[in-house]
């Protein structure tokens, strides 16, 4: 035999050396949830190890994170359901608790990056991402919307902000709503490929943001579809994004792998709740080793292509990496 692959996995060393993916935490945007109200941390039943904060918990939890090297945030609002409306009026009032929050913490920590997320959802007495008419999700109407949240987003000190909705033409009209109000320097992060997912369960327990009514069949990607995600990422960089996305990313790591070879944008994958989930319930019946499963998950979406990781282990990773 003169060709033995096995001699050069002899050490760690070597190992190491011929290693071709690695993780940095420059990698990773750490998601945050948070919620209304005064020294609260509530942790999310079906995310274990991740909590819902109050504005002033929250920056410790940032500040945390920043000391463990994290960089990079996404906030969630939880909207109580008082506030929600058919028209998410709430997603752009200037004084409502996410721009509140977002303004915190950039004054907190000026060198945060925050990733905001624009879509109707956790504003919506429908629980769906665009306004509902007849039972049916109506995309124009909805830019509108999207386009004042995007703005408000902005105006509290978002650096980035992502459309997660999926109506059509949103990221160029929010391009146009930012750059009209002065904010050129504002970055979109577009969901580009985000499919209608059985793996957002965890997520939208912790917003109380699932539909009403009916699913997100009509806005979201079908699963069975991989050519799709190429129209979607023509439009959006058409469109004026400054990243694509993959959502979610262990099932779609093919569509991950080709946005990667079929764009020079820098392209993310968003590691969703329910893949959270799935590692950590089959970890608490000692199925499996969470840490490892942890690093191999990761390192899969890395291997597939992609340069940006929304995860909520990003901070269990860091302090994996701290060890
Ligand atoms: C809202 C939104 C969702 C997620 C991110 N933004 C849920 C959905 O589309 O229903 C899911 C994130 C996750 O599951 O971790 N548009």
């Amino acid at each position: 035999m003169n060709r033995r692959p096995r001699r050069n996995r002899q050490s760690e060393v070597i190992r190491n050396m011929v290693q071709e993916t690695s993780l940095s935490l420059n990698d990773f945007i750490y998601p945050l949830f948070i919620i209304e109200g005064q020294n609260q941390r509530i942790d999310v039943a079906s995310m274990p190890g991740i909590a819902r904060f109050s504005t002033d918990t929250l920056l410790d939890e940032v500040h945390s994170c920043v000391e463990l090297g994290l960089k990079t945030f996404a906030p969630f609002p939880s909207i109580p359901e008082s506030l929600k409306d058919k028209y998410a009026t709430e997603s752009h009032n200037p004084d409502g608790l996410f721009p509140r929050a977002i303004r915190e913490i950039k004054k907190n920590f000026p060198e945060v990056v925050l990733m905001t997320d624009v879509a109707m959802d956790p504003y919506s007495s429908d629980g769906h991402d665009g306004i509902v008419e007849n039972d049916e999700v109506i995309n124009d109407e909805t830019l509108e919307v999207l386009g004042k949240m995007a703005l408000v987003q902005a105006q509290a000190g978002a650096d980035i902000v992502g459309p997660s909705d999926m109506m059509d033409g949103r990221v160029g009209h929010i391009r146009r709503v930012l750059d009209e109000n002065g904010f050129t320097k504002t970055g979109i992060m577009a969901y580009t490929a985000k499919y209608a997912s059985a793996f957002y369960g965890p997520f939208r327990d912790a917003l109380d943001s699932a539909p009403k009514k009916g699913d997100k069949k009509t806005y979201q990607m079908n699963p069975a579809n991989s050519r799709e995600a190429l129209i979607e990422a023509e439009l959006d960089t058409a469109e004026g994004a400054d990243f694509l996305m993959v959502k979610p990313a262990l099932a779609y790591l093919d569509v991950i792998k080709m946005l990667r070879e079929n764009s020079h944008l820098p392209i993310a994958a968003y590691n969703v709740s329910g893949e959270y989930a799935m590692i950590k319930a089959a970890a608490q019946n000692g199925w499996l080793d969470a840490e490892k499963g942890m690093v191999e998950v990761l390192l899969s979406i890395k291997r597939a292509g992609a340069d940006i990781i929304l995860s909520y282990f990003a901070k269990e990773f860091a302090q994996y990496l701290k060890k």
